[in-house]
């Protein structure tokens, strides 16, 4: 597909041209209450490694994945593919092949300080999480789109723009109850080959979606406070 592509610089842009007046409906009336109840259910979100077999309700996620997509993007490309996978075929296979390439990472291409760095955390490159987890939502980043006449348009700050909208989808799904692991299997082109996606999109993150296995624990960890991480002018 990709060689039939030529680069466009004037192809055509979404619309963007017409204005409508900027509405919103929903304005807290106590808007530090609202920022501080916010923050206190995103400070209950954590990383979970083990989960329940216990399925997602596929409308939750579909809501979710709206919300993902409202995000800014780079001159409103919307730049991201969100595969879910669902079905327990295709989750061993994804873990099947996660498992192939983390065994090579772990044993020979982790740099020694990440595998210092990763040891507190008790990840190696075991995965069953993949296959237990009811849902599994690998995201997509595009560097351009291929349109419909085969010219190709290029997309602006792609990783900005699907790391804003992953951020999201983690709100969401932690608004909706549900836990996330968010996986960076190294090198992740396998997961192109098993889904079969077009070669302009490119794995961003493997978000692992579910409900915590039953005693599930933490590491515990510290959270820099609000002085170490911002600075007021
Ligand atoms: C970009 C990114 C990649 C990550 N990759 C992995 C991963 O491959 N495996 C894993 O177990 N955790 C992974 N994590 C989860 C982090 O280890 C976790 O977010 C961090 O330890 C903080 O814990 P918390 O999410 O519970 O606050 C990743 C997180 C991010 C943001």
């Amino acid at each position: 597909m990709l060689n039939t592509e030529k680069e466009s610089v004037f192809s055509e842009s979404p619309r963007l041209l017409d204005r409508v007046p900027y509405r919103r409906t929903r304005t807290p009336e106590r808007p530090i209450a609202a920022s501080r109840e916010f923050y206190e259910l995103m400070n209950e979100r954590r990383t979970i490694r083990e989960f329940s077999s216990k399925a997602v309700d596929l409308q939750v996620i579909q809501n979710c994945l709206k919300t993902a997509g409202t995000a800014p993007s780079g001159a409103h490309r919307q730049p991201w593919s969100f595969c879910v996978i669902t079905d327990p075929g295709k989750k061993k296979e994804i873990r099947e092949a996660a498992e192939k390439e983390e065994k090579s990472f772990y044993a020979e291409r982790a740099p020694e300080e990440m595998l210092a760095a990763l040891e507190p955390l008790g990840t190696d490159e075991s995965k069953p999480f993949l296959e237990v987890a009811p849902c599994l939502i690998a995201i997509f980043a595009k560097s351009h789109e291929v349109q419909a006449n085969g010219l190709k348009q290029v997309n602006y700050y792609s990783a900005k723009s699907v790391g804003i909208a992953t951020g999201m989808l983690i709100c969401a799904l932690h608004n909706a109850g549900l836990s996330t692991l968010t996986h960076t299997p190294s090198p992740m082109n396998f997961l192109s080959d098993l889904l079969e996606r077009p070669s302009h999109e490119k794995p961003f993150l493997l978000l692992v979606v579910g409900y915590p296995k039953e005693g599930v624990t933490v590491p515990e960890l510290y959270r820099k406070p609000l002085e170490e991480i911002a600075s007021f002018y």
